[in-house]
Parts: structure tokens; C-alpha cells; sequence
């Protein structure tokens, strides 16, 4: 008895390290691609916290809440509701907002389209619903954004800003978030397990896509 119950466990538990090895992989690729701030021009850093800014005010809510409507596990929605909870409660998008402009890095529309392609591509692949999909490309969000918080910050710094509450926030709080976000994705490939012939990175791949427009441009993102 003890074996078949444990066994399976082993699998899942060896099966989310291997995800995550793999994720805590791309994130660290990504970090690397980032331009060293001092051999930035003030347009090249103000583009970068601009794009970020278009991504992250108006879809991360908009994102987090896909995953939750397609996860399938109760648990995970509870885990998912409890992320929304704190971005609505603490009105993340306004401390985006006001860490945008007090850079004056407040998002053009030449901005919002320079990478409307890879953001459409995200957003199309979140309309699928795929539950385990759409919760390990969230886990992979949020492991970025904390990664990425102390370089969006010291972009801000050599645009001359002080206003760090939007950095120093999402530096501490989603470490939190993303061990809470793999623990929904065990859940959710226990509950839901995802089929052989389907790409469990889809969601990882086009967000990926996405954060090197975001870090480059598009034009070198396409490169
Ligand atoms: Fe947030």
C-alpha cells in the first residue's frame, strides 16, 4: 500500500523540480540578456521600463485570472484568488503607473505596439485554457518579475527617479508568490495531468518571446 501511494508522489515531486530546474534556467538566460544600465542611452531605459509597464499594467490581473478560470484543482483557484487578492487590495497597477511616470517612462503607443505581436501571442495562447500550461507560464512570470525587480529599479535610478515602491514590493513579495505558484502547479498536473503530445512550455515559450521585446525590442527579439 505504502508504495503506490508514495511512489506516484516521488514522480510528481521529481517532475516539478525538473520543471522548475528548467524554468530557473530560461529565467537566468533572460537575466543575462539584460543591457549593463550604464551603456544604455536615457531613451534605451526609458523604452525598457515603458514596454514593461504596457505588459504588466493592464494584463497581469487580466493573465492571473485566465490561469484561474482554466485550472480545473479548487485549491488552485484558491491559491491563484489569493495572488489576485493582494494585486487588487494593494492596486498594483497604480504603483506600476506611478514607478512609470516618476521615471517619466509612462508607455507611448509606439510603446504598447512595438510589441503588440509577441503580447498578442500571449494572449492567444491564455485563450486556450490550458490549466497546467497557463499556471507553469504564470510561475514563470512571477519568477521573472522578482529576478527582474533590481534591474527595472536601477533603470529607474539612472532616469533620476526615487519612487521605488512598485520595485521594492514585487523584489520581496513575489518569491512568495512563486513557490506558492509551483505548489498550484503540482496540484494542477495531479489533478489535470497534461497529455504526452501536448507542449507543456507553450505559454513559457511565447511569454519568453515576449520579455526579450520587452528587454530589446521587438526588432532584435525577431532576430
Ligand atoms: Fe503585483
Amino acid at each position: 500500500m505504502s508504495t503506490t501511494t508514495i511512489a506516484p508522489q516521488l514522480h510528481d515531486e521529481a517532475a516539478i523540480a525538473s520543471i522548475q530546474n528548467k524554468i530557473a534556467g530560461i529565467i537566468d538566460d533572460l537575466i543575462a540578456q539584460q543591457p549593463q544600465v550604464d551603456t544604455l542611452t536615457s531613451e534605451q531605459r526609458r523604452g525598457i521600463i515603458a514596454r514593461y509597464s504596457s505588459v504588466l499594467e493592464g494584463n497581469f490581473i487580466y493573465w492571473m485570472t485566465a490561469a484561474s478560470i482554466a485550472a480545473k484543482c479548487e485549491d488552485v483557484r484558491e491559491i491563484l484568488g489569493e495572488n489576485l487578492f493582494e494585486e487588487c487590495r494593494d492596486a498594483h497597477p497604480h504603483m506600476l503607473r506611478k514607478f512609470a511616470i516618476a521615471a517619466h517612462a509612462f508607455p507611448t503607443d509606439i510603446d504598447a505596439l512595438s510589441i503588440n505581436d509577441e503580447l498578442t501571442a500571449v494572449r492567444l495562447f491564455l485563450g486556450k485554457l490550458q490549466a497546467v500550461q497557463s499556471v507553469l507560464t504564470m510561475a514563470f512570470f512571477e519568477g521573472w518579475i522578482q529576478r527582474f525587480m533590481a534591474y527595472l529599479a536601477d533603470l529607474a535610478k539612472a532616469q533620476g527617479s526615487t519612487e521605488m515602491e512598485y520595485t521594492d514590493v514585487h523584489g520581496v513579495c513575489d518569491i512568495t508568490h512563486t513557490a506558492e505558484l509551483y505548489r498550484a502547479l503540482a496540484l494542477e498536473m495531479a489533478a489535470n495531468p497534461v497529455a504526452p503530445n501536448q507542449n507543456l512550455f507553450e505559454g513559457v515559450e511565447v511569454l519568453r518571446t515576449l520579455v526579450v521585446a520587452i528587454l530589446q525590442g521587438p526588432k532584435q527579439a525577431a532576430a
